[in-house]
Parts: C-alpha cells; sequence; structure tokens
C-alpha cells in the first residue's frame, strides 16, 4: 500500500522540479540570445515568431543575425553590399547555391545558418542575395 503514495509524490516531486527549472530558465534566457555552433538557438525561434511570424523577411533576417558580422566585415566576412567580394567567393564555390551550401554547414569563422538556426534554405539564400546583390 505504500508504494502507491510514494510514486505519486516521485511524480509530483519530478513535475515541481521541471516547473521549477523551466521559470529559472525562462528568467536566466537573456535579451540578445548569443547561440553557440552547433546548438539550438531557441530564443531565435522565440524572436522570430514574436515578429509577426511566418516567412521571414531578407531584411528581418540580415538586420538580427547576419549584419552582426557582415554589416562591419567582423572576423573578415563580406561585407553587405560588396558585390565583388561576394561574387569572388560565389565564383569559386559553383554559385550562389556553393556559397549558400557554405552558409548552412558553416566555414570558420561563419557559424553554420549564420546563427539564423530556424532559417529554411530559401530564406537564407534571400538574405545571401540581399547582402551580395548576386
Ligand atoms: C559570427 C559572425 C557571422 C555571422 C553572424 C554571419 N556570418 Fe556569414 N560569414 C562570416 C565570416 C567570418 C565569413 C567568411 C568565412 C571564411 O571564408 O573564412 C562568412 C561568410 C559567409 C558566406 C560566404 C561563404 C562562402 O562560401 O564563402 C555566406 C554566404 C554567409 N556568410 C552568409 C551569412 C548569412 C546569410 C548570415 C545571416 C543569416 C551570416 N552569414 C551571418 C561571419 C558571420
Amino acid at each position: 500500500m505504500l508504494a502507491v503514495p510514494a510514486a505519486v509524490f516521485a511524480l509530483w516531486a519530478m513535475s515541481a522540479t521541471a516547473a521549477t527549472n523551466d521559470e529559472i530558465a525562462k528568467r536566466l534566457e537573456p535579451v540578445g540570445q548569443v547561440c553557440v555552433q552547433g546548438q539550438e538557438c531557441k530564443g531565435m525561434a522565440v524572436a522570430a515568431t514574436a515578429g509577426g511570424g511566418g516567412a521571414k523577411t531578407p531584411d528581418e533576417i540580415i538586420a538580427k543575425h547576419c549584419n552582426a558580422c557582415h554589416g562591419s566585415g567582423l572576423l573578415g566576412a563580406p561585407k553587405i553590399g560588396d558585390t565583388a567580394a561576394w561574387k569572388e567567393r560565389a565564383d569559386h564555390q559553383g554559385g550562389l547555391d556553393g556559397i549558400l551550401a557554405k552558409a548552412i554547414t558553416g566555414i570558420n569563422a561563419m557559424p553554420p545558418k549564420g546563427t539564423c538556426a530556424d532559417c529554411s534554405d530559401d530564406e537564407l539564400k534571400g538574405a545571401i542575395k540581399k547582402m551580395s546583390g548576386l
């Protein structure tokens, strides 16, 4: 007879802990979350859906994810609007789809999907087109 209440208590204790951890995680969530390579960016997904939901425009993606590096050429990133620099890369890697593939997997200091973990390939392509002018 003792086994039943014990199990109920164990379940209760587990769910209570889960709720608490969730709350703590939420409170700790930084506003502008930085994503670590190889990890999913949950905060980014929330931010993206909060901005109207549905498909993201290239401008939104660039402003939120790509501009941090590609705006200034940080870490050797090709700059937004510097079509020659982008074209040079595209020419050596099979065109726009070639550099898109690298953007998806990441290359050197360029993080996978440029930190936009929930961007589709098409959305990334749109952002690359816009940044490169190609
Ligand atoms: C943390 C900085 C950073 C962010 C954020 C970032 N990039 Fe990059 N990106 C780089 C760097 C650095 C390179 C150059 C990598 C190299 O060739 O060594 C690069 C290169 C690229 C390339 C060229 C790849 C190739 O094959 O030469 C594409 C395409 C690209 N980025 C797309 C994007 C897109 C789209 C976003 C936003 C969704 C983005 N990047 C966000 C740093 C960044």
